[in-house]
């Protein structure tokens, strides 16, 4: 009994003097940016992700449409992030050989890189910074092997501090920061979906994230639309109380698409200063509150676009309790002209929250005036359905698949981008 008063005892203490800025003599770690966190088992904090980390809006891409971040992935951790996730895909090189790149749908069009390289500048990142944690969630879209990716983790260092889970299901406890930060196993990767094959038992740091973790829609284009419902995995979609037994961990996906005609998706830009707000309709604050309602606890992950703005960070350390984060790269947090400049001043992405993106008449995101003959309808099907089809007819059939399909999607950016 005095043993539980006095634990609720510190624990108020710790919440006061986090509050009012005075740090804990006892600890000296800074863990994820704050003392308060070491102690604290790794399913217990918000952990802030980037949704497609590796894919940057800015000079180096040509402040592309499909850029879901402002800054670099080094950045993004500078800055607090604690959770990147990205895309891998197989890329045939020119010389036959098969590579695992982070692309955006397709390598030919947005290839950030080898998945090495990526993990070697977060491996690099993690030594510089002994005290932090790191999640990667990759989403596998061409079904590599976990021989395949531990190729890729090996080479970049990163299988050396991975963490090892004690087995491949959904375990009743996390360990500490603190304990994963005395091990040396600061980077706990998630796969979605990692292949069943006898190759896991070389890499058993690579989890398998849906063994793991389940996630609300990630499919979302309307600020009203954000649920918390479970989405994946398939055995708990629409089933809260399956997804609390489940004691698996929740990812909430909180960003929003901008549907462009064929069916094309590019982060809504529109709506980012509401979307990452720390209240408000639609906003990061009052979602996580709506989820935790739900869940009778914080997800544990949140991954959201264009980090920067709201800053998604202040409300995930008021969710961590974190009131005065150490050691934090401060980043702007608004949009860069070059990127708001691709919209009409009438629809400032700060201060629209209401928007429809359904009824928006411009068909997209008019990066530069066109000064092409006919209307948006004509250009959109001449070049972005019967010239492709065409190109795609003139190859052949014995042409590579991807080859096949790559007119597409150029003509559909060309015509995105007011080039045609
Ligand atoms: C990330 O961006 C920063 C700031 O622009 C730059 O200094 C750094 O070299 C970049 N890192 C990588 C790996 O490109
Ligand atoms: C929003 O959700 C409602 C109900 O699920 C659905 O009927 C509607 O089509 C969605 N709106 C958009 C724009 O996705
Ligand atoms: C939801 O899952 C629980 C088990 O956790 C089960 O008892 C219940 O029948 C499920 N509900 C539905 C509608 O499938």
């Amino acid at each position: 009994m005095f043993f539980s008063t006095f634990t609720i005892h510190l624990a108020t203490l710790a919440v006061f003097t986090s509050w009012t800025g005075i740090s804990a003599q006892a600890t000296q770690r800074t863990c994820n940016n704050s003392p308060d966190l070491c102690d604290r088992p790794f399913d217990s904090i918000v952990h802030l992700g980037t949704h497609n980390s590796p894919f940057v809006r800015d000079a180096s891409t040509g402040w592309s449409s499909f850029g879901n971040q402002l800054y670099n992935t080094t950045v993004q951790l500078d800055a607090g992030v604690r959770l990147l996730s990205a895309q891998v895909h197989a890329r045939l090189m020119p010389d036959g050989t098969r590579e695992f790149h982070l692309c955006h749908t397709i390598c030919e069009l947005s290839d950030a890189g080898r998945l090495s390289d990526w993990l070697y500048t977060i491996r690099i990142w993690l030594d510089q910074h002994p005290d932090d944690v790191v999640t990667i969630v990759l989403v596998n879209s061409d079904q590599a092997t976990a021989a395949d990716l531990a190729g890729e983790y090996t080479l970049s260092g990163a299988s050396a501090c991975s963490y090892i889970p004690p087995s491949p299901e959904a375990p009743d406890q996390w360990p500490t920061l603190n304990t994963l930060i005395d091990a040396g196993t600061r980077m706990l990767t998630f796969i979605a979906y990692l292949p069943q094959d006898d190759s896991r038992a070389q890499a058993p740091y690579l989890m398998d994230e849906f063994a793991h973790v389940f996630e609300n829609p990630y499919d979302t284009s309307t600020p009203t639309n954000f649920t918390c419902t479970p989405d994946r995995p398939g055995d708990i979609q629409g089933n809260v109380s399956a997804a609390i037994a489940s004691k698996k961990l929740f990812l909430q996906n909180h960003f929003l698409y901008w549907n462009q005609l064929g069916g094309i998706q590019v982060p809504d830009i529109r709506h980012i200063g509401s979307t990452n707000a720390p209240e408000g309709p639609g906003g990061l604050g009052a979602r996580l509150i709506s989820c935790m309602e739900v869940y009778g606890a914080s997800a544990t992950f949140v991954l959201v676009d264009f980090f920067n703005v709201g800053p998604a960070v202040s409300t995930v350390d008021m969710f961590n309790g974190v009131a005065a984060p150490v050691g934090r790269l401060d980043v702007t947090t608004k949009m860069p002209p070059q990127v708001t400049d691709q919209l009409d001043p009438a629809l400032d992405p700060s201060v629209d929250p209401s928007l429809d993106p359904s009824s928006d008449p411009r068909l997209g995101m008019i990066v530069r005036q066109s000064n092409g003959a006919g209307s948006s309808a004509v250009r959109c099907v001449c070049f972005g359905f019967v010239v492709p089809i065409l190109v795609a007819l003139l190859q052949g059939s014995g042409a590579d698949r991807t080859w096949f399909l790559l007119p597409f999607p150029v003509a559909a950016l060309a015509w995105l981008g007011g080039w045609v």
